[in-house]
């Protein structure tokens, strides 16, 4: 699929439906995420990817009532990674921003492959850590839902129209962005 096709393409749906996950679509989709760019290279993104049935249905304990969506997933990816992992100068830290590149490609790839990955941020990361057995040194970044978009409910109908974007000038600044009060 041409570039723009997938930017145009990708939303993040809540009507979705089921589809038959294969060990290609979760490696696509890791490969994808692992050629994103970051600071040394330094990877810090890990991925659970969640498939087995009990263990989603566990899983769904852990999200907020308004991702009840996400149940309709048959594949959830809970993202993590820890700022020792990646660069660290003076007060930024970069494992989230290149968490995030990695987690933007894999949505791109889930585009390409005719599904729809919904990141969430409305989960206990607390019961979500203990599900997955995960250590207290790593953030849950995002929970991805991963389904195939439904066309034919009401909720589908409802989510047509892509949210509003910000006008260009709000966020596009031309050689100096003047945010200091004089
Ligand atoms: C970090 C992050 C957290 C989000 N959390 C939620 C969430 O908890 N539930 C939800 O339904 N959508 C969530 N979204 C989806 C956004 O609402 C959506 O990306 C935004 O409205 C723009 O719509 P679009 O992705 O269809 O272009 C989240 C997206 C991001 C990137």
């Amino acid at each position: 699929m041409e570039l723009n096709e997938a930017l145009e393409k990708r939303r993040s749906y809540r009507a979705l439906k089921e589809f038959e996950l294969t060990e290609d679509i979760i490696s696509g989709l890791a490969e994808a995420a692992s050629l994103a760019p970051s600071c040394y290279n330094n990877q810090p993104w890990r991925f659970v990817f969640i498939y087995e049935k009990d263990k989603l249905k566990e899983f769904h304990t852990a999200l907020s009532g308004g991702n009840s969506w996400a149940q309709n997933c048959p594949l959830l990816i809970a993202v993590f990674a820890k700022t020792e992992d990646d660069c660290v100068s003076g007060e930024r830290e970069y494992y989230l921003f290149d968490t995030g590149l990695a987690v933007e490609n894999l949505l791109l790839k889930a585009v390409d492959l005719g599904l729809v990955a919904h990141a969430m941020a409305g989960y206990d990361e607390d019961r979500a850590r203990e599900i997955l057995n995960i250590s207290e040194e790593n953030r849950l970044i995002t929970v991805i839902g991963v389904g195939q978009q439904a066309t034919d409910t009401k909720k589908a109908q409802q989510e047509q129209k892509r949210p509003e974007r910000l006008p260009r000038e709000e966020f596009v600044f031309h050689n100096e962005l003047k945010d200091k009060e004089d």
